[in-house]
């Protein structure tokens, strides 16, 4: 195997648990940032194989290759900008990304999900043990996931902006299918509204900044539903259903700037579902 060293590669993207280097003009390595991220890894490489087999907009992969211990995927090199930098720096293409986040959604809620790809609800349940959670808010969380119907469809996980690629040469790819799910699609849209109204984003300034953008967030998802509701029928109270389930279930990616807010959520939702 070719040897290759880190600081011999131009780093062209970073999010919260990868570091994306140039390989070469067809290729990037797409490298874990701990070695501790194994599994991860080999679950997005499962979750990526099987998203093109069925037809999804994904990257092509191709081998696994570590770096300093540190796991990775070699991966199709995407010519293209991601819909949340897109947003940010090119407020007038915001028009276009509710349209296209709700295409590409209800795309992949038509298709059906290869039987590898693990169940939505197993995997809620799982993220729910975690020490993170507490537990009056885990018991209450898993007494209303058994409430939640299944599903089979194909689920991403983490759509959102950010996780959408436009290409230069147009067209959209979809990418960080590692939290790819076979399930109901209520949980994937409800899943995309925690993160479209809720979730920290990183690089965008601190909170109170943040906060100034909760408004042009409702909007967003409002005409993202809206888009995917002329597709696709899906009752808002589908939707509702998961919320503070999958609220709860957020915590355990321990992101601090988020936990007060989805603990809110998540109480607040599943006491009144008790009441
Ligand atoms: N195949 C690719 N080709 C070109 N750029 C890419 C590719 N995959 C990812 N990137 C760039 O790297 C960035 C981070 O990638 P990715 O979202 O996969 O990392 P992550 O750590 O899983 O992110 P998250 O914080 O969402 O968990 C993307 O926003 C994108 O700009
Ligand atoms: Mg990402």
């Amino acid at each position: 195997m070719v040897e290759v060293r880190i600081s011999e590669l131009r780093r062209i993207g970073a999010g919260r648990e990868a570091e994306v280097y140039c390989l070469d003009e067809r290729r990037v390595l797409r490298l874990a940032r701990t070695a501790a991220l194994r599994a991860e890894v080999e679950r997005e490489r499962v979750a990526l194989l099987a998203a093109r087999r069925c037809g999804a907009p994904a990257p092509a992969v191709f081998e696994r290759m570590d770096v300093d211990g540190r796991p990775g995927l070699v991966l199709e090199r995407l010519d293209a900008h991601d819909l949340l930098a897109g947003m940010l720096r090119r407020p007038w293409e915001i028009a276009r990304v509710p349209g296209a986040l709700a295409g590409l959604h209800t795309s992949l809620h038509e298709t059906v999900a290869p039987a590898e790809l693990p169940d939505l609800r197993t995997e809620v349940a799982e993220r729910l043990q975690s020490g993170l959670v507490p537990r009056d808010v885990r018991d209450a969380a898993l007494r209303a996931l058994q409430q939640l119907p299944d599903g089979d469809r194909l689920c991403h996980g983490d759509f959102h902006p950010g996780n959408v690629l436009r290409r230069r040469r147009g067209g959209y790819v979809v990418i960080d299918w590692k939290a790819a799910t076979r399930g109901d699609p209520a949980g994937d849209v409800a899943r995309t509204r925690l993160l479209l109204l809720g979730a920290w984003i990183p690089g965008a300034g601190p909170r109170q900044l943040q906060l100034l953008l909760t408004p042009f967030r409702w909007a967003l998802y409002a005409a993202y539903l809206r888009a995917y509701q002329r597709q696709r029928e899906l009752e808002r109270s589908a939707i509702i259903a998961w919320v503070p389930v999958l609220a709860a279930a957020r915590l355990s990616y321990d992101i601090p700037q988020e936990r007060t807010p989805m603990l809110a959520l998540a109480r607040r939702g599943l006491h009144d579902r008790r009441a």
